[in-house]
């Protein structure tokens, strides 16, 4: 049983569409449309903004539309979730959905479940991997009308990567609301004990059948019944297995220039953010902390007797694109800072073009 929810945070992908809708719609449409979607609009100042950028994250290239267009189809076959495809795919898609040549297709239980929730009293947020403009075009060009305008706010991964437990926490704070008082759904496991370690409780929506889950398990939004608390949980309510949140330690950073400074920061939080936060920004952190970009490559020296959390898949990934790649090479985005780590040392990493 669901216990009374002041908030929902809904994944998209898998969760209020099928994922197939990405891949065989929004991906191939992108494909096809975007050479002349960029030369259609060439005086758009977005779209001029976008190319330049393209360019900048290649290292400051001045590319040409043609050159450019190459560049974000590679990104786009990588799955890359770079901001400037981002940003062009959004617009591609308002045109196409505004031209009724596309149209959402959520599952059918969603509209009728959001109403409900929304009815009794609920707040609906959106977390997804898609753009922010892209979930809102997606929730209000559906066949049940807009459904966006149930949602008071809608995250992207420029609020963290949905598998940290940092980003949730961030977003409850955003909200404020306590962890606890906001239910996910999500079709992920990682994303949900991400979740449910910064303290949210959490519900795995099978699509699927035969899914396996440390969460509570629904087959879809329809057996989902939801009530509203007034109140915020008491404290009790909090899973205990939260990890420590609000402990600080410090490192040291030094920057390209030899510049040394201590930085203290939270625990939980990741590096690359921490880094930001005291002002550096040579750290550039193009695509937010989504493992996207590597321009928050750091080599990174813990303390003796520390080991350093493993790398995962995306990062082994990036950092093997990444130029001046050397032991102790790290992306500042991907480690979440810990206790464990007082003391360490971190150098920023020379600033080249990747190897796209
Ligand atoms: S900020 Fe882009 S990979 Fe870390």
């Amino acid at each position: 049983m669901i216990e009374p929810m002041r908030a929902v945070l809904i994944e998209l992908d898998g969760v209020a569409l099928p994922m197939a809708f990405a891949t065989e719609t929004l991906t191939p449409l992108t494909q096809t449309r975007l050479g002349a979607f960029v030369a259609e609009h060439a005086e758009d100042p977005d779209v001029e903004e976008a190319l330049e950028e393209t360019g900048r994250l290649l290292g400051g290239y001045d590319l040409q539309p043609g050159q450019a267009e190459l560049v974000l189809l590679r990104w786009l076959k990588q799955n890359r979730k770079m901001t400037p495809l981002k940003t062009l795919q959004g617009m591609i898609l308002r045109e196409s959905y505004e031209a009724g040549a596309i149209k959402a297709e959520l599952y059918p239980d969603v509209a009728a479940a959001l109403k409900s929730w929304a009815s009794a009293g609920l707040r609906l947020f959106i977390y997804s991997s898609y753009s922010r403009l892209a979930q809102q075009l997606l929730l209000s060009h559906g066949a049940s009308g807009d459904l966006a305008s149930l949602c008071e706010a809608f995250f992207d991964t420029s609020a963290g990567q949905k598998t940290e437990p940092a980003s949730y926490r961030e977003i409850c704070e955003r909200l404020a609301l306590p962890p606890a008082s906001v239910l996910v759904l999500s079709g992920d496991e990682e994303e949900l004990d991400a979740a449910r370690s910064a303290g949210l409780a959490t519900v795995f929506i099978a699509r699927e059948d035969g899914a396996d889950s440390g969460h509570p398990v629904h087959p879809d939004f329809a057996s989902l019944v939801l009530e509203c608390s007034a109140e915020p949980p008491p404290k009790d309510k909090i899973a205990d297995d939260l990890p420590a949140v609000g402990k600080t330690a410090s490192f040291i950073l030094e920057t390209r220039s030899g510049t040394r400074q201590e930085i203290t920061g939270k625990t939980g939080v990741s590096l690359m953010k921490l880094i930001r936060r005291a002002g550096v920004e040579e750290l550039i952190a193009q695509c937010g902390g989504s493992c996207a970009c590597a321009t928050c490559h750091v080599y990174v020296t813990l303390p003796q007797g520390v080991e350093a959390p493993s790398a995962g898949a995306g990062e082994t990934r990036m950092l093997a694109a990444a130029s001046h790649r050397r032991i102790g090479s790290r992306l500042a985005c991907q480690i979440k800072f810990d206790d464990a780590f007082d003391g360490m040392e971190v150098l920023v990493a020379p600033e080249t073009p990747m190897a796209l």
